[in-house]
């Protein structure tokens, strides 16, 4: 993928000596020994780990369910109350002092909120939720800029069972009022603004934008997080978040659950152009997510933990809002963006908050190294970061060369890198490293989690021998697995357990296994998913936003194409209604095309290249040739057999075009 990655030769970096004596999980015979418990009593592992890490008001047991597969259950008669894991026990095992997280604006102030001060403000929230007459089983809208008012207006949901779902901040009102009425939401709460590089954008306008397209009508109230003060639209419907908590006390008697109660609802983007609702459970998920917390990053109680990821994805739910605080750390939360007011933000940051361990994504990494190659002030060797013990990966592969330069400039050759694999329904890590147990190998995710049962087959979910690619699958049912796509079981079953695969859980990347370690590598998506940025998009969604303009576009196809940066970037063929432009005028068509996506979708889903055809290529039946336009994309000769094309004489042009 990138050009300098020929010239890097794998290397194995062993755990360092002094990390591993200290660890959780220590040295390969700490894993293999979690390895062979799980492997001899697959639900007895992880009762036992639900037992250790969760505390339950009424305790299961019964381990995993099966009657309703493949919607499994796990510790299904178990009750338990997320909220009062990550606080109320906190506080009472003498963590109510401690820093639960440490907040830096984007302008860089920052607050410090300790475990009893995020307690008293979650009791707060959840009572005025109660006020507006929100019940267990609600659904609840976040549409919140990264703060700890985020993070606790989740954990409020959580204490009363209501279930939230958290909007990225960067969609546009389309998507925002589609998840809205998709989940049915009562209530939506949200800021005025959100500060990102010095700028201030709207959220409480997108807001009402998406309430006035229509199909909100479950909702009842808007409540708003005074961020910047800013000048917004008020109506009847709206309220200031301070003014309703102000009278609330500082208790609230969690409402207790049952493990499959629903925690949370994510969308995410899948082969068709309606993202999925991802229905993740209270009690597995909370078990998952506090195991690989503390073994993945080998937390300790000293650490100073920094997600760098937003809360509107996965791994600012697992690893922001609910893992480090069910396991009592400290963590760094940050508003801002990584490039202002320079790229050596994250390096000054770290060394600011003594930060011991970073996770972030790989496209931040890449991004940060151009800037560190174009301007040596914003270097990371410029920086402290001495602190740090292990970093983190996520979200898409990690090339080797910016592994190295990771490990190396980052994290000064002494840290670990945990390359994460796992995806929104998984809900924790599944395949990684663990720092005090494996042995790295850039550019892979090494080993499963101990007590994942991951493994690669072919198309009829047979084993397929280290050293060739196949399919991704997991064999057996984990506690922080999906439930379901919320309202669509029957997508649910046909995305993940197809009839072919054995029951087996298809997670759509492709993968291999190296040949004597059996680590694993990810090649990335099989189906129509492209990653950008470590974001998430389906090419159906922007095909469907591209349509959707009617006046301009007949037809639209969208494939990805490797990119240096963001990893993958997104390529679109548009066939007018019109006459297809050229020059300037086609220059002036794609930039208003592009503003559009972003209109439709939201920004990260903008097409990086558009180009303009009077057709697209087809077979005799219809389908359009994505590979071939990917192949195009590329700007790779094309290889494919073309003589099923209907009209060849399209490639010419496509060619043209570039
Ligand atoms: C990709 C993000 C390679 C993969 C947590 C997966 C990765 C999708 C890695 C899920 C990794 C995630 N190496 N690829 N370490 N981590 N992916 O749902 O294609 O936003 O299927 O979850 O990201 O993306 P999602």
């Amino acid at each position: 993928m990138n050009p300098l990655d020929h010239l890097v030769e794998p290397q194995e970096y062993p755990p360092p000596p002094a990390l591993a004596a200290q660890a959780h999980v220590a040295g390969r015979a700490g894993y293999a020994s979690l390895a062979a418990e799980a492997e001899e009593d697959h639900e007895a592992y992880w009762a036992r780990l639900a037992r250790e890490f969760v505390h339950w008001k009424r305790p299961f047991r019964k381990l995993l369910g099966t009657q309703n597969a493949p919607h499994y259950t796990w510790f299904e008669d178990g009750t338990l109350n997320v909220s009062w894991n990550c606080l109320d026990r906190q506080v009472a095992e003498g963590r109510g002092e401690k820093v639960a997280i440490i907040f830096e604006a984007d302008d860089g102030h920052v607050t410090h909120t300790t475990y009893a001060q995020l307690l008293a403000m979650v009791c707060r929230l959840a009572n005025m939720l109660k006020a507006q007459g929100v019940k267990k089983g609600d659904r609840v809208a976040i549409y919140m800029p990264m703060s700890v008012e985020a993070v606790a207006c989740m954990q409020a949901c959580a204490r009363i069972g209501a279930i939230h779902t958290v909007v990225f901040g960067g969609f546009s009102a389309h998507s925002l009022r589609d998840r809205i009425a998709d989940t049915g939401a009562v209530l939506v709460l949200t800021a005025d603004e959100q500060m990102r590089g010095g700028k201030a954008l709207s959220l409480k306008g997108v807001v009402d934008e998406a309430l006035a397209l229509g199909g909100c009508d479950a909702v009842r109230a808007v409540i708003v997080y005074r961020r910047t003060g800013g000048q917004i639209p008020w109506t009847d419907r709206d309220h200031w978040m301070h003014e309703l908590t102000a009278a609330q006390p500082e208790r609230c008697e969690p409402v207790w659950v049952e493990a499959e109660h629903p925690l949370f609802l994510l969308y995410t983007s899948g082969s068709t152009g309606k993202p999925k609702g991802v229905q993740h459970s209270s009690g597995g998920y909370l078990v998952q997510a506090a195991v690989t917390m503390k073994w993945t990053f080998d937390m300790h109680p000293q650490d100073v933990f920094w997600c760098t990821a937003d809360i509107g994805w996965v791994t600012g739910h697992s690893y922001i809002a609910y893992g480090p605080l069910a396991i009592g750390a400290t963590q760094l939360m940050f508003e801002g963006v990584p490039t202002w007011p320079n790229a050596g933000r994250f390096w000054q940051m770290i060394g600011r908050h003594r930060v011991t361990v970073f996770y972030t994504a790989p496209t931040a990494i890449r991004s940060l190294i151009k800037a560190a190659e174009a301007n040596p002030q914003v270097h990371p060797q410029r920086y402290d970061l001495q602190s740090l013990r292990v970093l983190g990966s996520v979200g898409e592969p990690i090339n080797p060369a910016a592994w190295e330069w990771y490990h190396r400039h980052v994290g000064g050759g002494r840290c670990p890198i945990v390359d994460t694999w796992w995806q929104t329904e998984t809900g924790a890590h599944m395949i990684t490293p663990l720092p005090g147990a494996t042995s790295l190998v850039p550019g892979s995710c090494a080993l499963p989690f101990p007590g994942i049962a991951a493994a690669i087959v072919d198309e009829l979910g047979g084993d397929v021998p280290n050293g060739q690619s196949g399919l991704l699958v997991i064999k057996k049912p984990w506690p922080g697995m999906i439930r379901t796509i919320w309202g669509d079981d029957a997508r649910y079953r046909a995305s993940y357990f197809p009839a072919e695969l054995r029951g087996y859980y298809l997670a759509g990347d492709g993968a291999s296994r190296d040949r004597e370690t059996g680590y694993f590598t990810i090649g990335g998506r099989i189906d129509d998913v492209l990653n950008v940025s470590g974001h998430r998009m389906g090419t159906m969604e922007i095909e469907s936003a591209l349509v959707a303009c009617t006046e301009l576009v007949a037809e639209a196809a969208v494939v990805g194409r490797p990119d240096e940066t963001s990893g993958e970037a997104i390529c679109a063929f548009v066939v007018l209604k019109g006459a297809r432009p050229q020059g300037e005028a086609a220059a002036a068509l794609a930039a208003q095309l592009r503003t559009w996506v972003g209109k439709e979708i939201g920004p990260i889903a903008k097409p990086k290249d558009i180009r303009f055809a009077d057709n697209l290529p087809k077979t005799r039946s219809g389908k359009i040739m994505r590979r071939l336009l990917r192949s195009v994309a590329k700007g790779e000769a094309v290889t494919q057999d073309i003589s099923t094309l209907e009209n060849p004489a399209i490639l010419h042009q496509l060619f043209e075009t570039h």
